[in-house]
């Protein structure tokens, strides 16, 4: 499994904490798989914390055209994803 794509379910510690629905991060997901590997690899989710990612992904929803909705799905499946890596 490439370090950049965790499946959902690697997330799934992080979910109820979280308060996030599965459908969400599903959405989520797929759009970072379809988006965000356009111009460079998907970038690995472990490589940053909460506050990195909050930090770079305004401007890569720019970057890919992302609906409202779609940055909020991709936030929630980034957020909780990178959480879930970095605790392994
Ligand atoms: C239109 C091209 C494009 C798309 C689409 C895009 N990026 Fe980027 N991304 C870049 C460029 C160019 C850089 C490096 C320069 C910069 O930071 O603006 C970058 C840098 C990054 C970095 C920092 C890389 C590092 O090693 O420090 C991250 C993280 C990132 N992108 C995540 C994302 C995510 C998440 C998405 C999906 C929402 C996304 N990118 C979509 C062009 C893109």
């Amino acid at each position: 499994m490439p370090a950049g794509e965790p499946p959902v379910d690697a997330a799934r510690a992080a979910w109820a904490a979280a308060g996030v629905d599965r459908a969400t991060l599903e959405r989520g997901r797929l759009t970072y798989l379809r988006d965000c590997g356009r111009c460079h690899s998907p970038v690995a989710l472990s490589t940053r914390d909460t506050a990195g990612w909050e930090g770079i992904l305004p401007e890569m929803y720019a970057k890919a055209y992302l609906s409202r909705e779609e940055s909020e799905d991709l936030a929630a499946y980034v957020l909780t994803a990178s959480r879930a890596a970095q605790r392994r």
